[in-house]
């Protein structure tokens, strides 16, 4: 088969390399790539936003299966425009991924099916969100509608900061049209976690739940990125829980969307707090999280190309999808700067001192000229280990990691530490 990715993140380096492993895939794409996934593929110079160049270069070029990464394509409905082609494509339709490009969407379709989530109020107009908080409990959470590349989300802890943050998205209006609505939320305590699932429109089958890193600095301080590392699996939900959340979050999402006549074909991912009273949704992505998929991909041990086709052939329940019982971590190297602005364009040196039969590096913002690699972006590479322990995973990352640089270049100190302490407590209670 010829399969193209669309994309050019670390979440679609890590697919590549996936699919490059399945006997069923015979030529790989990537558009547009990076420097990583150019090792793996072809890199075809289509920005993801350009659907129907994509298509015609499917058409042209009998791509068999295209797989999609990122939200912006699918939202704007990349899966209908290549369907309506008759070229097979896996992600869902622009109707099915409203459930992330509106949030005020997917809180009214939790609530119409009884799925666990934080109270709200959506609002249309400034002043009636800024009546609002005046008699609201704090913190609350200030979430803009639409697509916001991760940045339309404040956590307010006085009224001012409510305050300013309404007058930001819809006065303002940082986030464009994204923020002509808003969500009030309230703000919910606990542990937070990623569970991604593959789904058919009728059969949901959650992957090993991660924990992303979203905070720039150490200890979670400083504001939101894309995420500057991850982990998987996350033992701390209590038993029973991954079973709450097929039960009382996947399986009702996946049902309420196909009797809306939006059935659900693709990854969903849903981004949840584990609070006292049970699991409850925090958001809908409607594809892999990033970096979410390094840290998972690397321990499917399944084809992911046949869990893809039984997906699109509405046969999932019947497809192989395992998982091997190590731990993965992902560290991402960041431009200094990042997530504010940055500059790009350096040299990544250190490839050559890299321990590759320890570590895998994803690419993310990277690209290359002739076979020198330069920074492209905010995230540059994630180094990603995995191994029967998470210290042994976290010391081959961390070692291998020291040897890249490129100017300004950052990343955590502490991916995966609290994580890795709780597991330890926890063995030598165990012991005790
Ligand atoms: N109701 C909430 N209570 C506590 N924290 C929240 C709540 N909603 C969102 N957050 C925090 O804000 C982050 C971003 O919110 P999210 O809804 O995932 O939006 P996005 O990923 O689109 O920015 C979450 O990862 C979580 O840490
Ligand atoms: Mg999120």
């Amino acid at each position: 088969m010829h399969v193209l990715v669309v994309g050019k993140g670390g979440r679609e380096h890590a697919l590549v390399w996936k699919l490059s492993q399945s006997p069923h895939v015979k030529r790989l794409s990537a558009a547009p790539g990076n420097a990583g996934t150019a090792r793996l593929a072809d890199n075809v110079d289509i920005p993801d936003s350009d659907t129907a160049r994509l298509a015609d270069y499917a058409e042209r070029e009998k791509v068999d299966l295209t797989v999609v990464g990122p939200e912006a394509p699918l939202s704007a409905g990349i899966v209908d425009a290549f369907t309506e082609r008759s070229l097979r494509i896996f992600g869902p339709s622009a109707a099915a991924a409203e459930l992330e490009s509106s949030k005020a969407f997917a809180k009214r379709f939790m609530t119409d099916n009884h799925i666990p989530t934080a109270a709200y109020r959506i609002f249309e107009n400034p002043d009636e969100a800024l009546g609002f908080v005046k008699t609201a409990s704090f913190p609350v959470v200030i979430k803009a509608d639409g697509l916001a590349a991760g940045k339309g989300v404040a956590v307010c802890s006085t009224l001012g900061e409510a305050e300013e943050t309404i007058i930001s998205i819809m006065v303002e209006k940082i986030h464009g049209s994204a923020g002509a609505r808003l969500i009030v939320e309230q703000h919910l305590a606990g542990d937070e976690l990623s569970v991604m699932a593959f789904s058919d429109g009728k059969t949901v089958v959650p992957m090993i739940p991660a924990q992303d890193h979203k905070r720039a600095y150490e200890g979670d301080s400083g504001p939101n990125t894309g995420g500057m590392g991850a982990v998987a699996p996350v033992l701390f939900p209590r038993p029973g829980v991954m079973d709450r959340i097929r039960k009382e979050i996947l399986e009702p999402t996946i049902e309420g969307l196909s009797a809306m006549g939006r059935p659900y074909v693709g990854v969903l991912y849903a981004g949840l707090m584990l609070t006292d009273h049970g699991p409850k949704v925090l958001e809908y992505n409607c594809r892999f999280g990033d970096p979410e998929a390094q840290v998972v991909l690397p321990l499917l041990r399944s084809d992911l190309v046949e869990i893809v086709l039984a997906s699109l052939a509405g046969e999932l329940e019947l497809a192989e999808v395992e998982f091997s019982r190590d731990f993965c971590i992902c560290v991402i190297a960041v431009s200094g700067g990042y997530p504010g602005p940055h500059e790009t364009g350096f040299q990544v040196r250190g490839f050559g001192r890299v321990n590759w039969k320890e570590v895998e590096i994803f690419h993310a913002g990277t690209k290359h000229v002739k076979s020198k690699t330069f920074t492209a972006g905010g995230r540059v590479v994630g180094v990603t280990a995995w191994a029967p322990e998470l210290a042994t995973a976290r010391e081959r990352a961390y070692r291998n990691i020291r040897h890249l640089s490129f100017e300004g270049v950052r990343y955590r100190a502490d991916i995966a530490e609290k994580y890795l302490l709780s597991i330890r407590e926890k063995s030598r209670k165990a012991h005790a």
